[in-house]
């Protein structure tokens, strides 16, 4: 990577951005869409796959951000709701395909009610990471069982946490460093405090300049079995456990998680 970072941004709030949309304003919401990446094919239709699947009747999104999975789940003719906090990318959801027929609540998935009891809720791309304290955490599982009916499902989708690639004394793991052609480029690392469980991810931009961009975002890192204890507080039991939306045995090596809770018959 050339050149020497001058300008550095810390915080999400730029010209035309809201507060009140956290880490996901108007300056990140109209980037988010960009193709690659997470919005690649085949990144989302394995992801929709298996929520079509396990769907059984309307389902809800908690985090639901611009309907990157909401809405082509709601293109296949599921009935889809959505929670999301942030204004400005809620506003992207009815423009895509499938993305009118959803219906977005605007608010915190740790309180929002969404009225309806739904076959599957679901929180997927590291958001339950986003609540930064184990309480939140905690009020996420028991939000999720409350729109369930009995039976109900409950899936999320988190990494790891990469504490085995943390040597003693050692706090961050680099996850992308990735020079541009023009002389510019990004590197990306995690930076992990594992006494309080909180970690920042870290996005370093620097232009072909050298003017650069810093940004940091606070989460909370949870093991699964902890997760499995949060969902038993909120009446649900482990269903199924994969390392990915394909279905894959979840070993010792896996990077992710896509887990389901289920509902017990009293709920
Ligand atoms: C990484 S994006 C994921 C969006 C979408 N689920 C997807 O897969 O593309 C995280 C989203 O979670 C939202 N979010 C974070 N904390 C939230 C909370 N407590 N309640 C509701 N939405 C939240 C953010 O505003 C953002 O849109």
């Amino acid at each position: 990577m050339a050149g020497v970072a001058s300008a550095v941004v810390t915080t999400a709030v730029n010209a035309g951005d809201d507060p009140a949309d956290g880490w996901f304003p108007e300056s990140v919401a109209v980037r988010y869409d960009a193709p690659g990446g997470a919005n690649a094919p085949e990144v989302v239709t394995p992801a929709v796959d298996l929520l079509e699947d396990l769907a059984d009747g309307p389902v809800l999104e908690f985090a639901v951000g611009t309907g990157r999975i909401a809405a082509p789940l709601a293109a296949r003719g599921v009935p889809v709701s959505g929670v999301e906090s942030s204004r400005a990318m809620a506003a992207r959801v009815a423009g895509k395909p499938g993305g009118d027929a959803v219906e977005v609540t605007i608010g915190d998935m740790t309180t929002t009610r969404v009225p309806g009891r739904f076959s599957l809720v679901y929180l997927v791309f590291n958001t339950i990471d986003n609540v930064t304290t184990q309480d939140g955490q905690v009020a996420v599982f028991r939000n999720a069982a409350a729109h369930l009916r009995p039976g109900g499902l409950f899936l999320v989708e988190v990494g790891v946490p990469a504490l085995r690639r943390l040597p003693p004394g050692q706090d961050t793991v680099p996850f992308a460093t990735t020079p541009g052609a023009d002389g510019g480029g990004y590197v990306g690392f995690d930076r992990y405090d594992v006494v309080t469980q909180r970690f920042t991810s870290n996005h370093v931009t620097v232009s072909p300049d050298g003017t650069g961009r810093f940004r940091s975002i606070p989460f909370r890192y949870a093991w699964p079995a902890e997760l499995d204890l949060m969902a038993r507080l909120a009446g649900m039991s482990l269903k199924h456990r994969w390392s990915d939306w394909d279905r894959s045995e979840f070993t010792a090596e896996s990077t992710k998680h896509v887990s389901v809770w289920e509902t017990g018959p009293d709920t």
